[in-house]
């Protein structure tokens, strides 16, 4: 009863707030996306799910911020003019280094502007963030690319991020990789939400082993909860998608993989997320942590 009487109240002065404010918080899910292996399927699984969120009626971003390679984009088939680095240097505005994809999603190109954003002076930190704001301040998810491996700039965006989607096959070298950066974000204890996403699996009893190797292993040795996200079938349509330059989603719609990761979507949809980080405090921790 007690329970129910705090929710309540609860709920009664969230509705006031927005009264009081004029504003609904728009509330940005942010969600980064990673491996420790390099090459086991982020920036596919970015690209179509980004694109499965879009066709279930939300406004989603991709940032690109791989470093290395930036591919985001050459997924897609698009060729950015401009990326984040034109905009640090105040030769670009934001809005002009963005570019459409499929199903209404947009992408920043983050180029070799990433790593300047380390480095920049707070003033211009602030008029970035502004834009920022602006860009995907109206999104309902902003899914971050990052590169293989442990950087520094990785491990700054994964801690920045509160949901994070690690990505594995279900051989041995990746799983170890993974739980190797697994190992590294619980070591900071910021606490973000690990989901994990077996990629490649050859049926769902191999991704449910994986998957619970993976989900054990951190429980008993760190201590932490992973949630396995879901599973993606190996599919011979990903590998022609990529070479036609078409996102499996838009090229092949009913292929295996496409339909595991419409499912993926649909799970992230499902998941009850009380108060979504938002772009703002998503930028401010990210300053933080590269400052
Ligand atoms: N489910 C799958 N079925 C078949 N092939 C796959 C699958 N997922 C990924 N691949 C293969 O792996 C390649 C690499 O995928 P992708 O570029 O998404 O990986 P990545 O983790 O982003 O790589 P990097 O670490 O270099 O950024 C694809 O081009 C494709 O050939
Ligand atoms: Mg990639």
């Amino acid at each position: 009863m007690r329970d129910q009487a705090s929710r309540l109240r609860e709920l009664v002065n969230r509705n006031t707030a927005k009264q009081v404010t004029g504003a609904v918080e728009a509330g940005t899910r942010i969600l980064a996306v990673a491996s420790g292996k390099g090459g086991v399927g982020k920036s596919n699984l970015v690209v179509n799910l980004a694109i499965a969120l879009a066709q279930q009626g939300k406004k989603v971003i991709v940032f690109d911020a791989d470093l290395g390679m930036a591919n985001v984009d050459i997924l897609m088939g698009l060729v950015p003019r401009y990326n984040l680095y034109d905009v640090l240097y105040g030769r670009r505005a934001l809005a002009e280094v963005v570019i459409k994809g499929p199903a209404g999603i947009e992408v920043i190109p983050g180029g070799s502007g990433i790593q300047e954003l380390a480095n920049l002076p707070p003033q211009q930190q602030e008029k970035l963030l502004h834009s920022m704001k602006q860009i995907a301040g109206k999104a309902d998810f902003l899914l971050v690319d990052t590169g293989a491996g442990i950087s520094r700039v990785v491990v700054g965006f994964l801690r920045a991020a509160r949901e994070v989607i690690i990505v594995t096959t279900p051989e041995p070298t990746s799983l170890t990789d993974a739980y190797g950066l697994i190992k590294i974000l619980a070591k900071y204890g910021d606490q973000p939400q690990i989901k994990t996403v077996i990629n490649r699996v050859t049926n769902l009893r191999d991704g449910k082993n994986t998957g619970e190797k993976l989900r054990m292993t951190a429980l008993r040795f760190l201590n932490l909860e992973l949630e396995t996200l879901g599973y993606i079938r190996e599919d011979k349509y990903l590998v022609k998608a990529v070479r036609e330059q078409e996102p499996l989603l838009v090229k092949y719609p009913y292929a295996d993989a496409s339909e595991d990761i419409k499912l993926l979507a649909g799970k992230l949809l499902k998941m009850n997320i009380d108060r979504p980080m938002g772009v703002q405090k998503f930028f401010h921790r990210l300053q933080r942590l590269f400052g």
